[in-house]
């Protein structure tokens, strides 16, 4: 098997959309502290969910750039591939909250498909249709087994829909089966990344990942907001009976395994990464609960509670619609071809995790504004 495809520099010149975002601006601080010599420039249209405080630690880092800007816009993306001699493209940015795609999905269509189309037309203008760039491309016919340029798309489970309980995880070939706007946008974004292989041989490959957590997650997600609803005493909203299982994996631990793809991964592949990590709904909510009450106790002020324990502020709410049951990953293949394993257990990573947005509640206060107060509301407070 080959898993010597990626003939990347020593030095290479990153392009890392939605780098201001969760995992992305996770992703920028991995790289710059495991290959400090490297070009990064992030691409970020700076919607509710991108903010550059969270890459406030490595804005002065010589070889860091900052872009704010759409990939939807095709000369900027062409521009920028040329101008900085980018290499890779690690491609983060997405519309990515389930909840909202359900209330307004034309955002999603057009960040996550238009979007990705865009990168992917500009990529392939730079990299294959130029003529210096031809040689950096060792095309056997359209697919290459090897090139010093890497398009590597960052895409999720939820593609491939829910499971039942018994039934084994979601591997590579498993059939695609989205259920929300949000699954099916990424979906066809994968399915385009996956064309542009196939029809014009632009080097790629996929990550399909399960549900990520640690810090410089927005709020509206489901760990920070367990997080932050404690320590205000206000309740914790678990869709219907708390019993959804979702794959845990902690963020680092996803960029690590982006970072093998990008190195050993072969061109063409999707590689699905997961943290053998299944937890219900309610399980997640008491292990937050349970590490705050260690760290934060209740005080008996801040709430008429009956117990201590935050696990007391748990709130049944009403369904969300064509909500998946069950996620789970089979991780078998970028075990045994790269190499993988996640460092972390949910334990130690969920520790990490609530300590953080302990320490950094100022954080918080700058990402959540007047737009997210009215979209909890609105969201998040009808009874079960
Ligand atoms: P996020 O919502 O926290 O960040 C998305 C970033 O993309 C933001 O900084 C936003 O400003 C930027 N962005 C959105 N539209 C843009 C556009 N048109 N042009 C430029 N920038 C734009 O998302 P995340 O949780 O960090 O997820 C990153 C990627 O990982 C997404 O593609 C998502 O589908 C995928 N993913 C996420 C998870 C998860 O658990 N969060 C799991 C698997 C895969
Ligand atoms: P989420 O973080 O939105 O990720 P996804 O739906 O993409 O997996 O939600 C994780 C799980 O938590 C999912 O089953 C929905 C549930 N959830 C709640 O019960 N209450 C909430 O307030 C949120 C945000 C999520």
């Amino acid at each position: 098997m080959n898993t010597q495809s990626s003939d990347l520099s020593p030095h290479n010149s990153l392009l890392i959309t939605g780098g201001a975002g969760f995992i992305g601006a996770n992703f920028v601080h991995y790289w710059i502290k495991n290959y400090p010599d490297d070009r990064i420039v992030v691409l970020d249209a700076l919607t509710y969910a991108g903010s550059k405080a969270n890459l406030a630690p490595v804005e002065s880092h010589p070889g860091f750039r900052f872009v704010h800007g759409d990939i939807r816009d095709y000369d900027l993306v062409v521009n920028l591939l040329g101008d900085e001699h980018i290499d890779t493209i690690v491609h983060f940015a997405a519309e990515s909250h389930v909840d909202r795609s359900i209330h307004g999905p034309d955002a999603f269509v057009d960040s996550n498909i238009i979007g990705t189309h865009t990168l992917l037309k500009a990529a392939k203008t730079l990299w294959l249709d130029s003529p210096s760039s031809t040689s950096r491309t060792k095309s056997s016919a359209l697919s290459p087994q090897s090139s010093s340029y890497r398009f590597h798309h960052i895409s999720t489970d939820e593609v491939y829909g829910s499971l039942g309980l018994n039934d084994p995880g979601f591997s590579e070939t498993t059939a695609y089966a989205p259920n929300s706007p949000y699954a099916a946008s990424k979906a066809g974004s994968d399915f385009l990344v996956r064309a542009y292989y196939k029809t014009y041989g632009l080097p790629m490959t996929i990550s399909n990942c399960s549900n990520n957590y640690g810090p410089y997650q927005h709020p509206e997600k489901l760990i920070p907001l367990l997080i932050l609803n404690c320590l205000e005493g206000k309740p914790l909203p678990i869709y219907g009976d708390g019993l959804n299982i979702r794959d845990w994996l902690y963020v680092e631990d996803h960029c690590q395994g982006i970072d093998m793809i990008l190195k050993k991964g072969r061109l063409g592949e999707t590689y699905n990464v997961g943290g053998n990590c299944e937890k219900t709904n309610l399980e997640v909510v008491n292990t937050v609960c349970a590490i705050l009450d260690k760290l934060k106790s209740l005080s008996p002020q801040s709430s008429a509670l009956s117990t201590q324990s935050y696990s007391s502020l748990l709130t049944h709410i009403k369904d969300r619609p064509g909500h998946d049951r069950r996620y789970a990953i089979d991780a078998s293949k970028i075990t045994s071809e790269l190499d993988y394993a996640p460092q972390e257990s949910f334990e130690t990573g969920m520790r990490k995790t609530v300590e953080w947005y302990l320490d950094n509640l100022d954080w918080c206060k700058n990402v959540i504004g007047e737009e997210y107060n009215k979209w909890i509301e609105q969201n998040y407070t009808q009874a079960g």
